[in-house]
C-alpha cells in the first residue's frame, strides 16, 4: 500500500430533518449567501425550510448556478461577495452548486485572473484565503458534499476544468435522503452511475496490496447494484434512500482513493463529451467506461477478475474469460440503470470527437492519462471511437 494522509474536515450530518441543525453550524453573525441552481428547490419546499432556518442571520441570495456550472455564472456571485462582504456561503443543490460554490469560495480573494484557477488548476491551501462555506444536499451522486475537488465550466471555450485543494472541504454537509424524493427518475439513474464509476475509477486499476480499500470499494458497488433500480422507482422508501445517499458519500469522500494509484480517465473524457455536447456527467461516464476497460483490458484484467468475481459473482474458466464477462456485465447493469451506452445514442454529430479531444489533451500538454499513465492520446482516441 502506498503511504497517505486521510485529511477531511467536513462535519457530516446525516437523516431526517437534519437541516434543524442550520443555524446552530453558522458561525455566529455570519452574512450568508444562499447559492443554488435553477429552482428545483422552490417546488420541493427546500427552500423555504431552509430560509427559515437562516431568520436570525442576514441572508442574500444568489440563484441560478446551472447543472455543469460556470464560470461566467460564478463570476457574478464573486462580485457580490466581494460588494456585500459576505462572510459564509450555504450552498443548496447537487454537485452542480456544491462545486459552484467551493469555486466562488476560491476565487474571492484570488490575486489575478480567476480564469486561470481553472485552466493552471490552482490548488487551494490556505483556509485563511478563502470564504468557508457549508452545504444542503439535494442529489446524491457527485460526493462533493464531503471532498475537496469541483468541476467548472468555461463557457466561452467549453472547456471543463478541475479545481480543488484541502481548504475546500464544506464546513458542514446535511444530507437528509428524503431529498431524493423530487429528483426526476433519470437524475437518480446519474446519481446512482456517477457514484459506481467514482469507486470503479480508483478500484478498476490493478492489484495494489490495499485490501481493505478493495472490500470498501466492493462493499459499494454490490450496495449500488442492489438498490440502483430499485431506489430510481422507489425514491420515497427511506431505507433504499439512505443507503444510495451514504454510498454516493463514501464513493467519492476520499477514503477508497487512499494508499492507492487511481484512474479518473472515464471522468477527464467524459468532461469533454459534456462540454462538446451537454451531456449529463453519469451518462458520459457509461458511454466510454466500459471502452476504456476494453482497449486498456491487458493492464487492467487482474482487477477486473476480481470485480466480476466479487461484486457479480462471475465464474468462468480463465482470467480473460471472467474480466471479458465483468465488462458485459458492466454494460448490462448501465443499460438497466437506463444508460446510454453509445455516444451514437446521446448525441448526432460526432464524427470529429476523437480527433477534437485528443487535440485538446495535447494542446494542455497531457500525454497519458490512468492509475499507469500508459492512456496515451493513441489510446484515448482509440476509446473515444470505440464509443460512437
Ligand atoms: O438546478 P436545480 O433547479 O436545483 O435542478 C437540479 C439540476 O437541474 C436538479 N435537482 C437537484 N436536486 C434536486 C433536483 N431536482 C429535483 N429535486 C431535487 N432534490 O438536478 C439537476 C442536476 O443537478 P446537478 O447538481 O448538476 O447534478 P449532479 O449532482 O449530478 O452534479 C453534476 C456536476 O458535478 C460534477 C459534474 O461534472 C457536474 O458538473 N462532479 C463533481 C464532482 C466532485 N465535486 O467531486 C465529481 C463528479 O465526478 C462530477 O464530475
Ligand atoms: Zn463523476
Amino acid at each position: 500500500m502506498l503511504n497517505f494522509e486521510l485529511y477531511n474536515p467536513t462535519n457530516y450530518i446525516f437523516g431526517k430533518n437534519q437541516i434543524e441543525k442550520l443555524a446552530s453550524l453558522l458561525p455566529a453573525n455570519a452574512k450568508v449567501l444562499l447559492a443554488y441552481g435553477g429552482g428545483s428547490i422552490f417546488k420541493n419546499s427546500i427552500h423555504e425550510q431552509v430560509t427559515e432556518h437562516l431568520k436570525d442571520f442576514e441572508v442574500i441570495e444568489f440563484g441560478g448556478i446551472e447543472p455543469n456550472p460556470r464560470f461566467e455564472t460564478l463570476m457574478k456571485a464573486v462580485e457580490i461577495i466581494r460588494t456585500e462582504k459576505i462572510t459564509f456561503i450555504l450552498a443548496v443543490g447537487g454537485g452542480s452548486v456544491i462545486d459552484g460554490v467551493k469555486f466562488i469560495s476560491g476565487a474571492v480573494n484570488y490575486e489575478g485572473n480567476a480564469v486561470d484557477i481553472l485552466k493552471n488548476r490552482i490548488l487551494f491551501k490556505d483556509i485563511s484565503k478563502v470564504i468557508p462555506f457549508g452545504t444542503i444536499l439535494t442529489l446524491p451522486a457527485t460526493g462533493s458534499e464531503m471532498n475537496s475537488g469541483a468541476v467548472i465550466t468555461i463557457n466561452a471555450t467549453q472547456e471543463k476544468l478541475t479545481l480543488g485543494g484541502s481548504a475546500l472541504f464544506p464546513k458542514f454537509s446535511i444530507c437528509d435522503p428524503t431529498v431524493i424524493q423530487s429528483l426526476p427518475k433519470w437524475q437518480l439513474q446519474n446519481g446512482v452511475v456517477d457514484a459506481f464509476t467514482h469507486v470503479l475509477e480508483q478500484y478498476l486499476t490493478y492489484p495494489q496490496e490495499a485490501m481493505l480499500q478493495d472490500r470498501i470499494s466492493e462493499g459499494i458497488l454490490q450496495t449500488l447494484v442492489e438498490i440502483g433500480p430499485k431506489v430510481v422507482e422507489n425514491p420515497t422508501d427511506y431505507k433504499l434512500a439512505s443507503n444510495f445517499m451514504w454510498c454516493a458519500t463514501m464513493a467519492l469522500n476520499g477514503l477508497i482513493q487512499k494508499g492507492v494509484a487511481s484512474d479518473w480517465a472515464t471522468h477527464m473524457i467524459g468532461h469533454e463529451l459534456t462540454a462538446l455536447y451537454g451531456i449529463d456527467h453519469a451518462r458520459t461516464l457509461a458511454i466510454i467506461g466500459p471502452n476504456l476497460y476494453r482497449v486498456m483490458f491487458d493492464s487492467k484484467k487482474e482487477k477486473l477478475v476480481q470485480f466480476g468475481e466479487r461484486v457479480f459473482n462471475i465464474k468462468g474458466n480463465s482470467t480473460e474469460e471472467i474480466a471479458e464477462k465483468a465488462i458485459v456485465k458492466l454494460v448490462s447493469f448501465l443499460q438497466e440503470m437506463g444508460m446510454e451506452t453509445k455516444l451514437s445514442e446521446a448525441t448526432t454529430n460526432y464524427s470529429d470527437t476523437a480527433n477534437f479531444i485528443v487535440n485538446r489533451f495535447e494542446e494542455r500538454g497531457w500525454k497519458a492519462l490512468g492509475e499507469k499513465q500508459n492512456i496515451t492520446l493513441e489510446k484515448v482516441r482509440e476509446i473515444v471511437e470505440m464509443s460512437y
